[in-house]
Formats: C-alpha cells, sequence, structure tokens
C-alpha cells in the first residue's frame, strides 16, 4: 500500500466532488425522504457515492466498500483494505443551506487506520493524513491539540442526546463553555482539528466517523464510546470525540 499515493488519488477525488457538489446548485436537484422529513437524500448523495466508488476501485480493485446510500459492501467483519464513503454528510445543510456540508472517506487496513480525508465543500478546506504523516487542511499542517478541559471548551452535542432524559448531558452541556450544533460530522470535525472545540458528542454511524476518528486521533483526541469502551466500526453508537481531560469528565458525568 502506497500511502502517499493513497492521499493523492483521495485529495483529488474528494475535490473533484467537491466542484460536482457546487455545479450541482445550477439545476434541480431529486430530493426524497429516507426515514422522516428531515432524513433526506438527494440524486447527488446517490451519484457522488457512486463516483467515489467508481474512481476508487480502478486502483484498489479487491477492496471493500462501506458507504451510506448502497452502492457499497454488506461486510461482517473489516479485514482487508475497506473504504468508509458518506458522500455528503449534511444533506439537510446541502438543501437547505447550501453550505456546512462535507463529503467524507476513511481508509482502514485490517482494522488498522490509513487515512483520512474530509472536504468542507463550500469552506474549500480539504482535510488529509493519517498515522505516521502530518494532518493538514490545504497542505498546511494541523498542529497536536492541547489538553483543553470540559469547563474550557466549546462541544457539539446532536439534538437527540440534548433531548434524552436518560443521559445526564444536560450537566454535561452546563460545565462546558458553551454548545455549538452544526448538523454536518464532517464540519464538526473540522472544527476539532483546527482546535476551535474540544469535543463531539453524537450518534454516528461508521460513514459519520471513519474518516474523522483517523484525523481527530493522529491529532491527540479520544474517540470512544460514551461507556468508555473502543468504537466499533461496522456499527452506529454513541461517540465522543474530545480531549483527553475533557473525555475523562465527561464519562465520569455520564457513567
Ligand atoms: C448526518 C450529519 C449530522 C449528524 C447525523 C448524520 P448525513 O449525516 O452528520 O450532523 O448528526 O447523525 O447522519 O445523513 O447528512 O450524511
Ligand atoms: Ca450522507
Ligand atoms: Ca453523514
Amino acid at each position: 500500500m502506497d500511502k502517499n499515493n493513497l492521499k493523492i488519488n483521495i485529495s483529488n477525488i474528494l475535490k473533484s466532488v467537491s466542484t460536482k457538489l457546487k455545479t450541482s446548485f445550477n439545476s434541480d436537484l431529486l430530493i426524497e425522504t429516507k426515514n422522516g422529513k428531515n432524513d433526506l437524500v438527494t440524486n447527488m448523495d446517490k451519484e457522488v457515492e457512486r463516483f467515489i466508488i467508481t474512481e476508487l476501485k480502478k486502483s484498489y480493485p479487491t477492496a471493500k466498500f462501506v458507504s451510506e446510500e448502497g452502492y457499497g459492501d454488506d461486510i461482517k467483519d473489516i479485514n482487508g483494505l475497506v473504504f468508509f464513503v458518506d458522500p455528503i454528510d449534511g444533506t439537510l445543510n446541502y438543501v437547505k443551506q447550501r453550505k456546512d456540508f462535507a463529503s467524507m472517506i476513511g481508509v482502514y487496513l485490517d482494522g488498522e487506520p490509513i487515512l483520512g480525508a474530509i472536504i468542507d465543500v463550500m469552506a474549500d478546506k480539504l482535510y488529509v493524513g493519517g498515522p505516521g504523516s502530518d494532518i493538514l487542511v490545504n497542505n498546511k499542517k494541523l498542529i497536536t491539540i492541547s489538553d483543553h478541559s470540559l469547563s474550557d471548551s466549546l462541544i457539539t452535542v446532536s439534538a437527540r442526546l440534548v433531548f434524552n432524559e436518560e443521559l445526564n448531558m444536560k450537566e454535561v452541556i452546563k460545565k462546558s463553555s458553551g454548545i455549538r450544533m452544526m448538523g454536518s460530522a464532517g464540519v464538526v470535525f473540522g472544527r476539532l482539528l483546527e482546535n476551535r472545540q474540544g469535543a463531539y458528542i453524537s450518534k454516528l454511524a461508521p460513514w459519520d466517523l471513519a474518516a474523522g476518528k483517523i484525523l481527530a486521533e493522529s491529532l491527540g483526541y479520544i474517540v470512544v464510546g460514551i461507556d468508555g469502551r473502543p468504537v466499533n466500526m461496522l456499527k452506529s453508537q454513541l461517540v465522543i470525540i474530545g480531549t483527553k481531560q475533557l473525555t475523562q469528565e465527561v464519562l465520569t458525568i455520564l457513567n
């Protein structure tokens, strides 16, 4: 596996995706709902997913794909080369705001993180890197994060968790500097990577998490389930991505 080639391939694919998504605003979108009126899928989610998988298969014909819109594989383990693909992350923002949406690819080899890449389309920011290499935003090196406490940090908590009475999430929010909600996991990961907030707590699917997890861990963030255990890359789960100290504080409050 030539990691440098992989980085170049994936960066180029995400730049093409960004152009496609910007251009898509010149035509009508086909919008459908999935599991409710705020769970949208558009023709572009499907087109972009097909495009990413087709392009990657040219260079990695034996790889497997875990993706949101149904063009990937149904896999039972993450042995071998696996690409996690979220073609448009923040589809509701894409449709309603025309900004604050991303496209993401996370790469694992035999379960080990290799490379994460997120493009924040309208901000024109490409985050890319992985273990053993620099984490870059548009070719600028990002620095390892400092270990902020909860009271020092802005945090993102998904709306569903804020309203969940069983978890003590209101206490977590009260102890923080404040809460910010973006509507796109990719955009939140960008804020974490640029050291502009200290944590993200949400239920995330594998394609929401894979790329950001690799990038965030490479800069010193902790990524664990809400029970403090390692995450399972093949299922949706409640996840905390946070600085070391903050994650410990949150786990103490929640458990
Ligand atoms: C969603 C966004 C949102 C998060 C949801 C995701 P999608 O992704 O990342 O911020 O709260 O859990 O499903 O569906 O727009 O790709
Ligand atoms: Ca998506
Ligand atoms: Ca998503």
